[in-house]
């Protein structure tokens, strides 16, 4: 299994070499930005028209954001600065419509996408924006919001890639849930599924499991709950997360200290200390998704248009 693993991850990691050597020779050829006038407006309107048709019930008829995130303005510049064309292209036709990803053709996804820079006030130019020079235009690198880190220790980029909802769901949940988990199932009779299962998640519930499983759980919590106070992250509907407000930073604190408490309760070993605090680490999630996720659109949850507000 090891073994397998590694067999994997070496080829990810020539692929992209290779790519990444098209990316810069490209580069060299003719690089532009979308500010340099790299549509027409023919082609932005033709956008638009398909926009309004199958993305304005998510992201708006003017692409501000509703349930989707906004598509236009500095905020959208800023967070697609530094990719290119391709990649904004890739995005809108290997997964949008969200509902039927895969049905726009590439000519469709560049035009709507020609429309995001004109609804960004980015000027037009004579010419259509083709297929084969997406790769020349990237995003201009915007400047930073002057309060985002500029790095961490050795220069790591700091900077957000997640929504809010992504960083929730990708880490924050899966967590929390390790921990819920001990209500059903106690830790210290849980053995590794055998034989092991060729499957990379269940395998991996093979090498990490029980207490250990549970005490990394929470370390993982406590380690990036504070990353919901990093600037410049938005939340999915476009609006950015409220890292100013003080409740939203309380909510915030007081999940890391619920964590830090689970961590001990976990080095009991004792599954009834877990589950007879387990309400306290619900409510460190639900007293903020009061107030800041459960809100809006649909009654009790949802995607609700006032999410962040
Ligand atoms: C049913 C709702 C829905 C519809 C319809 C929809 N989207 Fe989305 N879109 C979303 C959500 C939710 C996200 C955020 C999650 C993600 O990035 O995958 C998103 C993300 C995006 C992003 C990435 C934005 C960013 O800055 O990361 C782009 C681009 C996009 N949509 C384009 C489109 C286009 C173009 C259409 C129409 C052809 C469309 N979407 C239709 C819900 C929708
Ligand atoms: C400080 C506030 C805060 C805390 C604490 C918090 N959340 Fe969230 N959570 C949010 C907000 C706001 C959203 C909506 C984000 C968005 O729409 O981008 C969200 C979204 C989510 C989502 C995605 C829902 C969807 O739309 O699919 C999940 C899952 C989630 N949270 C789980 C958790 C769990 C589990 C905990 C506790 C261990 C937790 N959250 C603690 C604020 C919080």
């Amino acid at each position: 299994m090891h073994m397998r693993t590694l067999h994997i991850l070496g080829v990810g990691t020539f692929v992209c070499a290779l790519v990444a050597a098209f990316t810069v020779a490209g580069h060299a050829r003719q690089a532009r930005t979308v500010a340099d006038g790299v549509y027409s407006a023919a082609q932005a309107q033709r956008g638009a028209a398909l926009s309004k048709a199958q993305c304005a019930s998510c992201h708006g008829d003017m692409l501000e954001g509703v349930v989707g995130p906004m598509l236009a303005g500095d905020g959208f510049l800023q967070a697609w600065a530094g990719r290119t064309m391709t990649d904004l292209v890739d995005k809108i036709q290997n997964t949008m419509p969200l509902q039927a990803p895969g049905s726009l053709s590439r000519a469709q996804s560049i035009d709507i996408a020609t429309y995001m820079l004109q609804a960004s006030k980015l000027k037009p130019g004579q010419a259509d924006l083709a297929a084969g020079a997406l790769a020349q235009v990237t995003f201009a690198a915007a400047p930073r919001p002057a309060a985002a880190p500029a790095g961490g220790a050795g220069g790591v980029n700091l900077a957000p890639m997640a929504n809010l909802a992504q960083l929730m769901r990708g880490v924050t949940f899966p967590n929390a849930n390790i921990i819920f988990n001990v209500q059903v199932k106690d830790p210290g009779t849980t053995r590794p599924q055998q034989p092991v299962p060729f499957d990379y998640m269940l395998w991996g519930s093979t090498v990490y499991y029980g207490w250990q499983a549970v005490d990394q759980a929470a370390q993982a919590l406590v380690e990036t709950t504070p990353l919901f106070l990093l600037p410049g992250r938005r939340c999915e509907n476009g609006r950015p997360v409220p890292v100013d407000r003080a409740d939203y930073q309380k909510f915030t604190q007081d999940l890391v200290n619920v964590s830090r408490e689970f961590y001990k309760l976990s080095q009991s070993r004792k599954q009834d200390a877990i589950v007879d605090q387990i309400e306290r680490l619900n409510d460190a999630c639900a007293n903020c998704h009061k107030v800041y996720r459960d809100v809006g659109l649909a009654e009790g949850g949802g995607l609700g248009g006032d999410r962040c507000r």
